[in-house]
Parts: structure tokens; sequence; C-alpha cells
């Protein structure tokens, strides 16, 4: 690999994805403003259409300060997929990925630069574990849970750093051009996707991250962030074979069979509904937890809110009485030839499953 001298030209290009940071972007600018001085540098904030006017903030740093751009998206959300876009449009030969909500010490950035300028290192990570480093005002609880995951991340794919949750790192370009092809792009854990797509021989480094408490906006890690790395971390060990948002619609319908159980037993067990009638009504109530689950977790980059949630709703009805129709035509075609009363309900669940994904994704939710 031929290593690109860094003489001239823009040496760091910094994306920051932001959504709602209003109170936290000009102070950022001019933090690393101090922090970079005598360093040719530039920042791009990547914000999923905040509204509490980020964007306007920062369309307004950028109007008298070149170094500041503003990338914004539309219709979309996610930390992760939002910093690989700010990436692909990074001009400097180091690219680095921080917050925008000042909870990322700027400080560290020369360090992590240096590192990279030398020779030393290809990717440099701003790590809580390291000494020097700590979780600043982290809850015990949040902090178990982060802790438990990095863990368990490490015993899985036998990653050598300390902190490949952070969210804050600098690498050379070559490392993010030899990954970008590959990443997953879901959730909050651009690092690790990047950790788990990386091919051998480049050099990682770490250097202590005290993280700073948020003193502005609020943290948007929930459970659906969670459920974003789990399926992360599947797709990665099944070598991308089956895609994270199919896996997770698979999931989501494994537990729409347990609802819809759940709700015959209640209507014909319990209220003596005619059989058929207990059936229907268990169908229509699992279709549409299924579907609330999806948009919420599935989906949630493209979610349907407001009005367009009820009228998505009523295509994933259309979509999966469609994909009925396959399932048990499927299952009687396989049946015929078969006789496997059990192989020929697996093979019409499968083609269901995959119909309704696939359809679903491309007309409700447009992926
Ligand atoms: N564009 C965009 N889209 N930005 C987002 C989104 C999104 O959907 N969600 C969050 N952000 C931005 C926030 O505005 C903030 O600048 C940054 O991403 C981090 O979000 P926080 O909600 O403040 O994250 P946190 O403090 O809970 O988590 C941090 O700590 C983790 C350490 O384990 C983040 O730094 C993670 O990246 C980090 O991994
Ligand atoms: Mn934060």
């Amino acid at each position: 690999m031929v290593k690109q001298p860094y003489s001239q030209g823009r040496m760091l290009s910094i994306v920051v994805p932001t959504l709602n940071e209003r109170d936290n972007v000009r102070a950022l600018v001019q933090r690393l403003d101090d922090a970079l001085s005598g360093l040719d540098w530039e920042v791009i904030f990547v914000d999923d259409d905040s509204t509490d006017g980020t964007p306007d903030v920062i369309r307004e740093l950028s109007a008298s300060d070149t170094r500041v751009r503003l990338l914004q998206r539309i219709g979309r959300k996610g930390l992760s997929s939002a910093a690989i876009e700010g990436l692909l449009s990074a001009s400097a030969p180091i690219l680095a990925v921080m917050d925008g909500d000042l909870q990322h010490d700027e400080k560290a950035l020369p360090e992590m630069c240096g590192k990279i300028r030398d020779g030393s290192s290809d990717l440099v990570v701003a790590s809580r574990y390291l000494t020097g480093g700590d979780f600043g005002n982290w809850s015990k609880g949040r902090r178990l849970v982060s802790q438990i995951a990095t863990t368990l991340a490490g015993k899985l794919f036998g990653s050598q750093i300390s902190d490949p949750m952070s969210g804050f790192f600098a690498m050379r370009r070559e490392v993010f051009q030899s990954t970008m092809r590959k990443l997953s792009g879901i959730g909050f854990k651009l690092l690790l996707d990047i950790l788990l797509s990386m091919p051998r021989g480049f050099q990682v480094a770490e250097v202590p991250l005290k993280f700073n408490a948020r003193e502005s906006g609020e943290s948007k890690m929930n459970f659906a962030a969670a459920w974003d790395l789990v399926f992360m971390l599947m797709e990665k060990r099944l070598a991308n074979l089956f895609p994270a948002r199919f896996l997770m619609f698979c999931t989501i319908g494994t537990l729409g069979l347990f609802i819809h159980l759940t709700i015959l037993r209640i209507l014909y067990g319990s209220a003596q509904l005619d059989f058929a009638a207990a059936q229907l009504g268990a169908t229509v109530f699992a279709m549409t937890s299924n579907y609330f689950l999806n948009n919420h977790l599935t989906f949630r980059p493209n979610q349907r809110r407001g009005l367009r949630a009820l009228s998505g709703l009523a295509s994933f009805y259309l979509v999966c009485s469609i994909g009925l129709v396959a399932n048990v035509g499927v299952a009687q075609a396989v049946f015929n030839q078969q006789g496997a009363w059990w192989l020929s309900g697996i093979a019409g669940a499968l083609v269901g499953a995959i119909w309704n994904y696939a359809v679903s994704s491309n007309i409700t939710w447009r992926t």
C-alpha cells in the first residue's frame, strides 16, 4: 500500500453527525479552531433534519467560514449512515468522526492526527478505557450495559482494542476506502462496523478519552440503538449473507407468530368466537403489531410518521395479503410434490417472509 504524503493541502476532515444540537455546534467550531491551530482542517456536519434549527446555525457558520460545511439529509435517520455520507464527501487524507454535543474532547485530535501523520498508525481510537480516559457522568446502569456490550463484542470478534464502541476516531482515508462498500451503516456504532470490515494489515492505536458531560440538548441513545447493534453484529458474523434488516424483519415476524397465537387463544378459547373469525382477528392484530414494530425498528431510518404511518399500514396489509397467497400456493405445490407437511409449511412461510420483506421494504418504506 502506498502511503500518501501529508505535506500540502488540507490535512484533516472532521465529520460530525447532528440531531438537534443547536446550542452545541457553534461552540464546537470555536473549540476546533482553538485545538487545531496550525493545521489545515474542515468540519462536515451531517444533519438529519433537526427540528431545533441546528441546520440554520450551521449554514450561518458555513457562510462566514469556508472550513465549515453542512450536509442536510431529509427523510432519513441514523448516526452511522450520516457519518458514512459525511466521510464520503470529505476531502482530506485524514478523516475523523466525532459527536456534535461537545462530549468528545477535541483536544485529543492533534495527537490522533499525529499518530497517523508519522506513519505509526492507520486508525486511532479515543478510548474511555485507557488510563487517563473516563466515562464522564454516565450513570452506573448505562456504563454497565456499555461495558458488557464491549466485552461481548471483544469475545465474539477478537477485537484488540479497548473501546470499539467509541464514536470518536480518526483514520487514514485508505482505511475508510477499503471498508466503505462493506459497511452495514446500521445504528450508532460505525467504528465497530469499520473494524469488522477492515482488511488485515492496518495499524490501530488508541489515545485516552475523557468523556465530557452533555450540557445542552439530549442523548439519542435508546432501545432501538441497542437493537440495531445486535443486528449489525449478526450481519457481520453471517458474512453479510443475510442483511441485518431481513434478520430484524424475521425476528419481528416470529414474535408476530406468538402474538397471533396469544390473540387466537383469547378470541377462540376465552371469547368463544367462531374459529375462522378468531383466526382473522388474530391475523389482523399480528399484522398491525408487526407493522408498528417494523416501522419503529427495522425501517427506522425511513420511519413513517403521522398520517403516513396509517397509509403505510394499509399498504403493509396489502403486501402481506399477497404474501399469504404466495405462501399457501408454494406450500401447496411442495406438498403435492413431496407430501411432507412440515417441509411444505416451511417452504411456504419462507417464500411469504421473503416476499413480505422485499416488497414492503420497497413499497411501504421505500428504502
Ligand atoms: N445525523 C444524525 N442522525 N446524527 C445523530 C443521530 C441521527 O440519527 N443520532 C444521534 N446523532 C448525533 C447527535 O446529535 C450527537 O452529535 C452524536 O450523534 C451522538 O449522539 P448522542 O445521542 O449524544 O450519543 P451518546 O452520547 O448517547 O453516545 C455517544 O457515546 C457512545 C460511546 O459509547 C456517541 O458518541 C456514540 O457515537 C458513542 O459510541
Ligand atoms: Mn452524546
